[in-house]
């Protein structure tokens, strides 16, 4: 039974309205005749040369959870579970039920954009019994000075991202796979997320995080030429056109740095925190002003101070290094000493971690001058196989 059927008449009167042809859109935008956006009926499709969940915007709701596989799962366990959470993805996705384990959580919604992606730890090579197929790149992340990681919240076999535009929706997605999994696979770590939600502003420009920053201004863009030998991995051959997803929970010590005046703040970053026009594009600077990380001062400092997070992180300074990060906010109540357990559950894909994430953090942990308002507490390093076509499940080259 198709959830949106459940929703009768609701959907007449609806026109579809921009269709997203770039990657980077919601795939189908459905308009209301007064020029709203039916949030429900957006759908991004499961099925497609890479998995849904890396090239589209951050949506407003999401779950990362990863999974341990249960000792007497293997390879054939493996199979199964891929095959029964692929289909459900792929149902869920275009608005559909699910099947044997429904529980009507998302009851009359549509599919708000539900975007579900897999990946695969170091270790489930192992115990799948696949440790000659395991890529080379997928070597646990190295120690960075100043980490603070708990490993019961890090790794695990299996990794899962789960997005979509509604509460609901999402955790219908992820009580439905955590039950398809019971005797195949073992519930590790779950983390909650969330972004803007879409229509919340009027000016549509790239989401803030919780320090109050436009974060993903200079992102590699899907219309670069580049764009797919920074983000896509090129093999082994089953995993060409996967990628790489690199997993870190950031608290952020809010109490500290909200107690900086703004521009201070903006010196921190090497961007303005109104609009995230970068401080060496002077006033008329736009987000879109390209950075330039020479420009100075007209007593000869630096406008993006050595220690900037933008001047550290920035390819320039990394020989090239470059990824596409796609975080979520989070919020989890309060630490014991009342201090705001929150931060950024940072999620960056890339083709290749050793060319991506672990140069530009090595230099961020040393030199970045937001660090010490930051923790990194949790951390996981995954491949993220390429989407799976129509009839097919994701990791299908690896396991048949
Ligand atoms: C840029 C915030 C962690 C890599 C930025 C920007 C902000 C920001 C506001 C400028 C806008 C933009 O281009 O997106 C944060 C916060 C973090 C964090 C609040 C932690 C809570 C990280 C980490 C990495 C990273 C862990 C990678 C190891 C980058 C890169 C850029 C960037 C590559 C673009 C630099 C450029 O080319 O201009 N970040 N970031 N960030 N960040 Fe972070």
């Amino acid at each position: 039974v198709s959830r949106r059927a459940l929703l009768g008449g609701a959907g007449a009167g609806l026109a579809i309205g921009a269709v997203g042809a770039v990657a980077g859109e919601r795939a189908l935008a459905v308009r209301r005749p007064d020029g709203t956006p039916d949030l429900g009926t957006a759908a991004v499709p499961f099925h497609g040369p890479h998995q849904a969940g890396i090239l589209q915007p951050p949506q407003a709701c999401a779950h990362l959870a990863a999974f341990d596989l249960a000792p007497a799962a293997g390879r054939d366990g493996l199979r199964t579970l891929l095959r029964t959470w692929s289909a459900t993805a792929a149902r869920l996705a275009a608005g559909g039920a699910a099947d044997g384990q429904e529980n009507q959580i998302a009851l009359d919604a549509g599919p708000c954009s539900l975007t579900v992606t897999f990946g695969f730890g170091h270790s489930l090579f192992d115990k799948a019994g696949l440790a000659d197929r395991r890529p080379e790149a997928l070597v646990p992340l190295p120690a960075f000075p100043g980490d603070a990681l708990d490993p019961a919240r890090s790794d695990g076999d299996l990794w899962v991202q789960i997005g979509a535009d509604d509460a609901l929706v999402a955790f219908h997605a992820l009580r439905v796979l955590q039950k398809q999994a019971a005797g195949l696979a073992v519930p590790r770590w779950q983390m909650s997320g969330f972004a803007r939600t879409p229509g919340a502003t009027p000016h549509p420009m790239t989401g803030r995080n919780l320090m109050g920053q436009v974060d993903g201004t200079n992102n590699p863009k899907p219309t670069e030429a580049d764009f797919g030998a920074k983000v896509f991995a090129d093999g082994p051959a089953w995993l060409a056109g996967g990628s790489y997803a690199v997993v870190r929970r950031i608290r952020m010590l809010l109490d500290d740095w909200e107690g900086l005046p703004t521009d201070r703040q903006e010196r921190v970053i090497g961007r303005r925190k109104a609009d995230g026009a970068p401080l060496s594009g002077g006033a008329d600077a736009t987000e879109r002003t390209p950075v330039d990380l020479a420009a100075t001062h007209p007593d000869g400092t630096l406008a993006v101070a050595p220690d900037a997070h933008i001047r550290v992180a920035a390819p320039a300074s990394n020989g090239g290094a470059a990824m596409l990060r796609r975080g979520f906010s989070y919020q989890d109540g309060l630490l014991a000493d009342g201090s705001p357990d929150a931060g950024l559950l940072f999620v960056a894909f890339q083709a290749d971690p050793a060319r991506g994430f672990v140069p530009v953090q090595r230099r961020l942990a040393r030199g970045d001058g937001l660090a010490r308002f930051l923790r990194h507490e949790a951390s996981g390093l995954y491949a993220v196989p390429p989407g799976a076509p129509e009839g097919g499940y994701v990791g299908q080259p690896l396991l048949e």
